[in-house]
């Protein structure tokens, strides 16, 4: 075999250090990434698991500003709750870096270097918005003013967090400084760009080999595409970050003083950084190539869906641009997670935060319930009441409670010693073939990214146990069949020490308990570490673990259940956090407008339609091109709702029309109708829809 084919570098995103971790951030790019590594390690295989704090970027600056503090005093403020919180939470990092650090410095800075010194960027000088009061060019979030797209008054100079729309400061309406409020004026100044579009042709080949990503990967790539990529500024003129190399503005005649790397260049480096400072931590400082610079090495990176262009895109072109690394083999990007039922959003107060829940609630709870429920390909849902059932139902009255029949009754019964099998039954035989089967079948669902599938074929380990267990009545057969007795618990310790193994990825914290509930030595971790050879791992869980004389450990519950009170009062900070936050930034209703008399309305001729096909008009980024029946004839229809909806959804579709609205050419293209969509206060649209044939009159 060969020696490399298992060596991979597995990635999450790293987190702004502007902040704490949510559930949400857990459910996008780090539980998944966990459950995964420690899958792989308890399979023997050689991964590297690193993160960090990213600790650069407009937004620590902004945060600063506002509390009057330094960007360097907020990431050391966070840097270190982050990094506690997912210790505590059990995230299995081999390495958790930051991206302040000077290692991240050198090593950025020379990544730099070698694409300028490969050609790979282009220099720019045009005009951006300077704020002559603070003495700062306005990149990013430096800006606000109204969105083009949505008309939003709050729009930052990167994005439109109402509409999504991402955005360059001088396509904001209205602009002002958030740093003095100030009108900005206009200057020139200079930038290095990476011309996406030139790498357009590549990355789509190397997309194109990968077609084994995940749907709503490709997707949104398919997009990105579709619209064209345009070259993107990779420095700033802003006071935090890692200075632009020296040398190479100077070879340029650029004056680098107060030019930084932009933060999502430098960021996706981090990875590499490290890897290197892990490298140095084993006491072997070229160790780190092995990872990035072997083409056997695969590197995968699980991030949130909001970051898959910079891991599908620009960071592969920058690593071909560079030459001497792998680029990724996989991107499993998750959609977001909703907390009961809403938008999560740390502005509103609409969040649960992983420090808090750990002063409530052991780790393995909210791991369970979130790989559960994790949103695999689709957004998912959070909330209370289902946490608390999968606590209470599934932890404690499945799992829980078959450990501790079994262990309980091997107590009473044995005196806590294995009994013997002998002369097993088709039942006992049975099950423990079934049991053999299982890491193979959990194995495939953890290699294809589908946690949600592993977590429950796991815990269906534990429902086969209960059923076994209730099936050979071992209360009955103590005193009738001894030997059929001790066969009965001897399989169902079997079980519990595969499941010590098979739970280990989602419930480490449990599982290790359970081993020690069993005395079962001898087993991998799934933490980082060299380990000794020999051990026993994921692929021998299936086998019977536990020698006939063995000695079990003392007994512990594995799960308290969570009472209705516990949870209200959950439910009630949450509530309570999204009121008192939630006040200020409360987005207004839409202003009333003036009277019309009804001639007025009547004039509009609104009628049902049915969307007959829906695409993508090309090199657009908002239109999406509609055929609706209307009854009597077919329209071509333009919609600006590219960024709303999926063009699939769409089809299939009633829809009201506004079928008298003078034509419009828009790319070129002939619009015949107007799609009539209900706004919510966040930007949200939704079709106006009503259960009537094509046609009918909408009055
Ligand atoms: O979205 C974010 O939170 C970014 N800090 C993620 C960076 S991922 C990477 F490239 F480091
Ligand atoms: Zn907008």
């Amino acid at each position: 075999m060969d020696e490399y084919a298992d060596r991979m570098l597995v990635t999450s995103a790293l987190p702004y250090a502007n902040g704490p971790i949510h559930i949400g951030h857990l459910a996008g790019a780090y539980l998944p990434a966990d459950l995964y590594c420690r899958y792989q390690r308890l399979r023997a295989r050689d991964v590297v698991y690193v993160c960090g704090s990213d600790e650069f970027g407009v937004a620590i600056v902004v945060r600063a500003l506002r509390e009057g503090t330094t960007p360097q005093a907020i990431v050391d403020r966070f840097h270190p709750l982050i990094r506690d919180s997912f210790a505590a939470f059990g995230m299995s990092f081999d390495h958790y870096g930051r991206t302040s650090g000077p290692v991240h410095r050198e090593t950025s800075q020379d990544f730099f270097r070698r694409l300028a010194g490969n050609e790979v960027f282009v220099l720019k000088t045009d005009e951006q918005l300077y704020d002559a009061t603070a003495g700062v060019f306005l990149a990013d979030r430096f800006v606000k003013g109204i969105c083009p797209e949505c008309g939003y008054k709050d729009a930052y100079g990167d994005q439109c967090e109402r509409c999504g729309t991402s955005l360059s400061p001088a396509e904001l309406l209205s602009p002002r400084s958030t740093l003095s409020d100030a009108v900005p004026e206009v200057r020139t100044t200079t930038h290095w760009y990476l011309p996406l579009g030139d790498w357009q042709k590549r990355l789509q080949e190397y997309v194109a080999s990968h077609s084994e990503w995940k749907p709503n990967v490709l997707g949104q790539i398919g997009a990105w595409f579709t619209s064209g990529l345009r070259d993107r500024a990779i420095t700033r003129d802003v006071p935090w970050g890692v200075p632009v190399p020296a040398d190479v503005a100077k070879a340029a005649q650029v004056s680098a003083r107060g030019k930084v790397i932009y933060v999502w260049f430098d960021a996706p480096i981090g990875y590499i950084s490290a890897t290197r400072e892990w490298a140095q931590a084993q006491g072997d400082p070229s160790l780190w190539e092995r990872y990035w610079k072997d083409p056997a090495s695969k590197l995968l990176h699980f991030i949130g869906k909001d970051n898959i262009v910079f891991h599908t895109l620009m960071f592969p072109a920058m690593l071909m641009g560079h030459g001497d690394f792998v680029v990724p083999h996989n991107v499993p990007a998750n959609e977001f997670l909703t907390i009961e039922g809403r938008k999560l959003s740390t502005s509103r107060g609409w969040a649960v935060w992983l420090h808090e829940y750990l002063e409530t609630f052991p780790p393995d709870y909210l791991r369970y319930a979130l790989a559960a429920t994790l949103p695999e390909s689709k957004d998912a849902d959070f909330s209370w009441k289902e946490f608390q059932l999968r606590v209470n139902s599934e932890l404690a009255d499945i799992l829980g409670n078959f450990v501790n029949r079994a262990l309980t009754f091997a107590k009473k019964e044995f005196s806590g010693v294995v009994p013997p099998l002998v002369s097993p039954s088709d039942r006992d035989r049975d099950i423990l073939s079934r049991l053999a089967d299982f890491p193979g079948r959990i194995a495939v669902a953890y290699e294809r990214f589908r946690f949600r599938e592993a977590v429950a074929l796991t815990m269906d380990v534990a429902r086969l146990g209960n059923k076994y267990f209730n099936d050979s009545q071992p209360w009955k057969t103590r005193r009738t069949d001894r030997l059929a007795c001790g066969n009965a618990i001897h399989v169902s310790l079997q079980l519990c020490a595969a499941l010590s193994v098979l739970t280990d990825p989602v419930l480490p914290f449990t599982a290790k308990k359970l081993r020690t509930m069993l005395r079962l030595e001898g087993i991998r971790s799934s933490m980082p570490g060299a380990q000794p050879a020999g051990l026993i791992g994921w692929d021998g869980a299936g086998a019977p673990l536990l020698a006939e004389g063995h000695v079990l450990g003392p007994r512990a519950i594995l799960f308290t259940k969570v009472d209705d009170a516990v949870i209200d009062a959950q439910v009630e900070r949450l509530t309570r956090q999204g009121e008192e936050q939630g006040k200020a930034p409360a987005l207004p209703f839409a202003e009333s407008k003036a009277m019309i008399d009804y001639e007025a309305f009547a004039r509009l001729d609104l009628r049902m339609g049915i969307v007959l096909s829906a695409e993508r008009v090309r090199k657009s980024r908002k239109l999406i091109c509609l055929q609706v029946d209307l009854g009597f004839e077919e329209r071509q229809i333009l919609a600006g709702v590219a960024q709303h909806f999926d063009p699939a959804v769409l089809t299939g579709r009633r829809v009201v029309v506004v079928a008298n609205l003078q034509p419009r050419k828009m790319m070129g293209m002939e619009s015949r109708g107007m799609l009539l969509m209900a706004e919510d206060r966040d930007g949200r649209l939704a079709l106006v829809t009503a259960d009537s044939e094509a046609g009918a009159v909408v009055r």
